[in-house]
């Protein structure tokens, strides 16, 4: 039944010239019929060089947003519509504007995770990878926004800047204790920790490695040993099926994304079928955030 949907997907995709793009923590059904998979520097980067007219993203909004404010030709798709980042809604455009107003010498940097009306205000985008080179460039103060952990995280590798956060975060890795980590690293003493910025810096301290979704999964790729997962917790199943004589137990049982995990292989089809959600952007908000991504590409 699964390898049916998956076949007729398969044929529509071509039937329709459309890609589909999965964020790396999506359902391993979702990820086997993807044309691109990866973290969100990837996939908000890839669709540009793909020659399909349509995407559909797995994923979350903004995912989307970033797809389509990138290839505004293209039409672009969110598969489930109602899948979205709370962190992305933690901050809003008009809070930035003042703050500009007031300190006009700071450099704004978003962290991807923002709506597309955030980025229209802000200087530059960073994901998780490419945060801290990012800030590296950047001579002026910087205010960043909304996730206070990723940037406490970027704050300690350059203690000598002026880097003020905004209190947002993500609710799923922000829900993580030093608690937790200790009774994992109890049950699993000899094995290595790699752990996602968004997590608390209380929590990063015991990191072996800190990084997005692509370097967790790289790092666990390059050693022999068990790794413990501290991100969501998609990234130890998939790292478990590949690798079943290894032990990748997730740092918490928090760690589960209701928005990343809502997309199902129903929402693709039904998209395919011409009954799927269309993500546009206001030409004017676009243009203003894709000079932030596309500052982003170029410093990244
Ligand atoms: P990545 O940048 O690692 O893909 O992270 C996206 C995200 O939403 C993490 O929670
Ligand atoms: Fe947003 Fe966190 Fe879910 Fe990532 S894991 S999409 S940051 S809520």
């Amino acid at each position: 039944m699964l390898k049916n949907i998956q076949d007729e997907i398969i044929r529509l995709k071509k039937e329709t010239d459309t890609a589909i793009l999965a964020h790396s923590y999506q359902s391993p059904a979702v990820l086997e019929i993807a044309d691109e998979t990866g973290d969100s520097f990837a996939l908000s980067t890839v669709a540009t060089k793909l020659p399909q007219k349509n995407i559909i993203v797995c994923g979350v909004r903004f995912m989307a947003e970033t797809v389509k404010v990138l290839s505004p030709e293209k039409r672009v798709f969110l598969a489930s519509p109602t899948a979205a980042c709370p962190m992305a809604m933690m901050i809003k455009p008009e809070e930035i504007v003042e703050y500009k107003k007031a300190h006009p010498d700071t450099v704004v940097v978003a962290y991807v995770n923002t709506t597309t009306a955030i980025k229209a205000v802000c200087d530059v985008c960073v994901t998780s990878s490419s945060a801290v080179s990012i800030v590296s460039k950047i001579d002026k103060p910087v205010l960043f926004v909304p996730d206070k952990n990723l940037g406490t995280f970027i704050k300690k590798n350059f203690p000598d800047k002026d880097i003020t956060l905004w209190n947002g975060c993500c609710p799923v890795h922000n829900s993580v204790t030093e608690e937790e980590v200790i009774e994992v690293k109890k049950l699993y003493p000899d094995a290595k920790i790699a752990m996602h910025p968004e997590l608390p810096d209380e929590v990063l301290k015991y990191a072996d490695y800190i990084g997005a979704t692509s370097g967790i999964i790289k790092f666990a790729e390059s050693c022999d040993d068990d790794v413990i997962v501290g991100t969501e917790k998609s990234i130890s199943d998939y790292l478990s099926i590949r690798y079943p004589d290894r032990a990748f137990p997730v740092m918490s049982k928090k760690l589960i994304c209701p928005d990343m995990r809502i997309t199902n292989l129903g929402d693709v089809l039904r998209t395919l079928k011409g009954n799927g959600f269309e993500v546009d952007v206001l030409e004017d908000v676009r243009v203003n955030a894709k000079k932030a991504i596309d500052k982003m590409i170029e410093l990244g």
